[in-house]
């Protein structure tokens, strides 16, 4: 990679990241990106020469959090001119106006697909202190930003950006743009890349992965519903020795078919613990909402699911207070989830983005207390059932791939079972993250699993 000034005149660089995995993934590689450039990371913005913020769009709160924070930053500015601000992530795709009517003071704006030119950006900025603004749509992008931070036990890698799904209350086809799938060969080697650095478990992301290379094939062949060219991809991973753990994120309900499940009961090492975005258990709702799919599809993917993957364990996305939710709709969605039971929730109040079809054509006529009210019951409902269901994990022997430190006593650490379950253990003395341990579970509560080391797996 070509330095674009001298090493000694750069300035360091920190990221603030907000929102998905996405986010996470992309703030890696450009982070990876900069230091190729010769740019040095730090650890605090208090340290930095160059802050770049990463942000999202997907509620309103997330919002009005990164643009606060980057409000603070004109302070900082005044202090120290040379500070350089920089704003990418979906906000920046999709207000770029609005940051700098409220934040005169931020240096450049690039939208989701100009990751890669930040280096050039920055350098330029630095040249003649000016503003720069792209947000314009770029293919390049998804042969670049491969990049990973070496070593880490666990990594993402992003399958395909961009979403084409267009349910009606998400602002992430608008600001991600039209779904785009990366080539499995592509994949694989990058892979095989973070294989050879030390990475045990993959985690693949895209947006809405069972749709995963069917707008490729839809062009190539008019579509055939009995291909899942996801499946495909998970046992080229799978494939590649040294993976011992595949998770993913997300699937769509209305992508799963037979031959998605067959990939899922043939491969052992993709972990049965699913993550399957629900948003409502009302049919009515569902269909406002353009999900593609109903309670009762939804509900025969999870059985075929945990057909094939008999420990299989759930986790979703749901939506309270969408527009004209009536009450009994919301009693379905409970009920759904109590069906299901859950592991794990991201319960979230509707918040209508402006440019969706649900913000432009539907009332947002649920009060927020009700909303409040809805999530809290989902949330209340949640926790005791998880706290009774990992009572059942007590006096089990589970294979338990290691973390690290935990967050709560450093002298004791965490990892994770293959069905996503948070093991709280003492560690060996040369324990490092991403060993497999087998760990006899004896105490469970709401958030962990607590156990004692039977034996290296
Ligand atoms: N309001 C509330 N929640 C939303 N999500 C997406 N858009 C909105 C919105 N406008 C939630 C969905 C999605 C998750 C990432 O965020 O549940 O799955
Ligand atoms: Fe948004 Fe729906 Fe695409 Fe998910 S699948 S990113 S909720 S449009």
């Amino acid at each position: 990679p070509n330095s674009l000034q001298p090493m000694t005149t750069l300035p360091t660089f920190f990221i603030k990241t907000y929102g998905c995995q996405m986010n996470q993934r992309d703030s890696e590689a450009l982070s990876c990106v900069m230091e190729e450039h010769g740019f040095r990371q730090v650890d605090h913005e208090s340290k930095a020469g160059i802050i770049i913020f990463n942000t999202c769009s997907v509620r309103d709160q997330a919002e009005r959090k990164a643009i606060g924070k980057i409000g603070l930053m004109k302070k900082l500015k005044r202090e120290n001119p040379h500070l350089v601000i920089g704003v990418i992530g979906c906000m920046a795709q999709n207000r770029p106006e609005e940051i700098l009517d409220e934040c005169p003071h931020v240096d450049f704006i690039l939208g989701t697909d100009k990751l890669h030119e930040v280096p050039a950006v920055v350098a330029e900025i630095l040249h003649c202190r000016r503003g720069i603004v792209n947000t314009d749509a770029d293919d390049a992008i998804l042969g670049q930003m491969g990049q990973h931070k070496p070593g880490l036990y666990s990594d993402f890698v992003s399958v395909m950006r961009g979403c084409d799904q267009f349910c009606s209350y998400c602002i992430v086809p608008y600001v991600r743009g039209r779904e785009k799938s990366r080539s499995i060969a592509d994949i694989v080697a990058e892979v095989e890349r973070l294989v050879a650095g030390g990475t045990r478990e993959i985690f693949l992301l895209g947006q809405n992965v069972t749709a995963y290379g069917l707008a490729e094939l839809r062009q190539a062949d008019g579509g055939a519903s009995e291909v899942s060219p996801f499946g495909d991809l998970l046992r080229a991973v799978h494939a590649v020795p040294g993976v011992e753990r595949i998770r993913f994120t997300s699937p769509h309900p209305k992508y799963m078919n037979e031959a998605f499940i067959q990939a899922i009961a043939e491969l052992p090492r993709v972990c049965p613990s699913f993550h399957l975005p629900l948003q409502s258990g009302a049919d009515r709702i569902l269909a406002l909402m353009n999900r593609g799919y109903t309670a009762a599809d939804y509900l025969r993917w999870v059985d075929r699911l945990r057909e094939v993957r008999p420990n299989a364990t759930f986790s979703t996305d749901i939506i309270v207070g969408f527009p004209t939710e009536t009450e009994a709709e919301f009693e379905a969605t409970r009920a759904v989830m109590r069906r299901v039971g859950y592991d794990m929730a991201y319960i979230f109040k509707y918040s209508p983005r402006t440019g969706t079809k649900a913000a432009e054509k539907l009332p947002d006529d649920v009060p927020q207390e009700e909303k409040e009210r809805r999530n809290q019951i989902l949330l209340d409902e949640l926790e005791s059932h998880v706290a009774q269901a990992n009572q059942a994990w007590i006096g089990q022997i589970v294979e338990v791939m290691v973390h690290g430190e935990s967050k709560t006593d450093r002298r004791r650490w965490s990892g994770r079972t293959p069905e996503n379950k948070v093991v709280i253990f003492t560690p060996r003395d040369g324990q490092k993250p991403g060993d497999l341990l087998r760990i006899r579970i004896i105490r469970a509560t709401s958030h962990s699993l607590f156990g004692d080391i039977v034996a290296e797996a």
